[in-house]
């Protein structure tokens, strides 16, 4: 790769914490960030899970685990964070939920499970990390929205609440911080086979209904986020913030 180019994504030097790291998508993003220079700390419940991930990973990723639905943890977890390699200088928001019931059918429990979840801990951990970023002048924060943020999908009444909410979340966090040197963005994915997408990439029917409606005619693979989150987290995106980036091949164009 061109040095220079090299340089603007490089993240050497650079403290990431990811959220929802034990899988999916936040696992593929954690790799993706020690692969190009950061040390990582993934965040999660599942600890077998974040174990063989930080041993496959090596001496550069490192995890907590924790339920991110209880508000006592994440005051706990703010300030383990920065003791395995000082405080980051990067916030991944990738833990997630759905329920997926219809709106006759959604129950308090669900639907606080998913708000908490999906957008106060993105917001509370990122306020608990934020006065460090503010002492380097650097900082990189981004949240996981979805199709979900502009769309109403069939069984996603809390879920698609949530993701409107991350939408306009980013924009907030924004304006009260990049004047601070810290830029705050979403990436919204369209369909990515993970546990989450389960249920849709069983059904055969709907999965192609899905491919065919992206411009690009296929569904997400893993790797297709590792070009848009490291601009996001580096230096190439210096003057990008509140943004929401749609990585979905050309869903919502259509
Ligand atoms: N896959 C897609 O097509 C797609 C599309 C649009 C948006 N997204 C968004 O992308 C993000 C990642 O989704 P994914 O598809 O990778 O889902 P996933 O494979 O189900 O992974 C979800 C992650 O969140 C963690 N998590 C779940 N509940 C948690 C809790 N209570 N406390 C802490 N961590 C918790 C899970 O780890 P543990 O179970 O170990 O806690 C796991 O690491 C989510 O925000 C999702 O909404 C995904």
């Amino acid at each position: 790769m061109n040095r220079k180019i090299s340089k603007l994504f490089s993240l050497e030097g650079k403290v990431a914490c990811i959220t929802g790291a034990s899988n999916g998508l936040g696992q593929e993003v954690a790799s993706t960030l020690v692969e190009n220079g950061a040390r990582v700390i993934g965040i999660a419940r599942n600890k077998n899970l974040l174990e063989s991930w930080s041993q496959k990973t090596g001496c550069n990723a490192a995890y907590i685990t924790s339920d991110l639905t209880d508000r006592n943890n994440i005051k706990k977890i703010t300030t383990q964070i920065s003791e395995f390699f000082g405080p980051p200088d990067i916030l991944i928001n990738a833990a997630g939920v759905n329920t997926r019931e219809h709106a006759d059918d959604v129950t308090f429990n669900n639907w606080d499970k998913t708000i908490e979840l999906n957008l106060a801990a993105p917001f509370f951990i990122a306020q608990a990390l934020v006065p460090n970023m503010k002492r380097k002048g650097w900082g990189r924060i981004v949240n996981f929205a979805s199709l979900q943020s502009r769309r109403a999908f069939p069984s996603g009444l809390s879920y698609g609440a949530s993701k409107g909410g991350v939408e306009q979340m980013t924009r907030a966090m924004a304006e009260a911080w990049s004047s601070k040197g810290i830029t705050v963005n979403a990436i919204a994915p369209g369909f990515f086979p993970t546990n989450l997408t389960a249920a849709v990439f069983n059904n055969p029917k709907l999965s192609k209904k899905n491919a065919e409606q992206t411009c690009i005619g296929r569904n997400g693979k893993l790797e297709d986020l590792s070009g848009p989150i490291l601009f996001l987290c580096s230096k190439a995106s210096n003057y990008v913030t509140g943004q929401m980036l749609f990585v979905d091949g050309g869903f919502t164009v259509k």
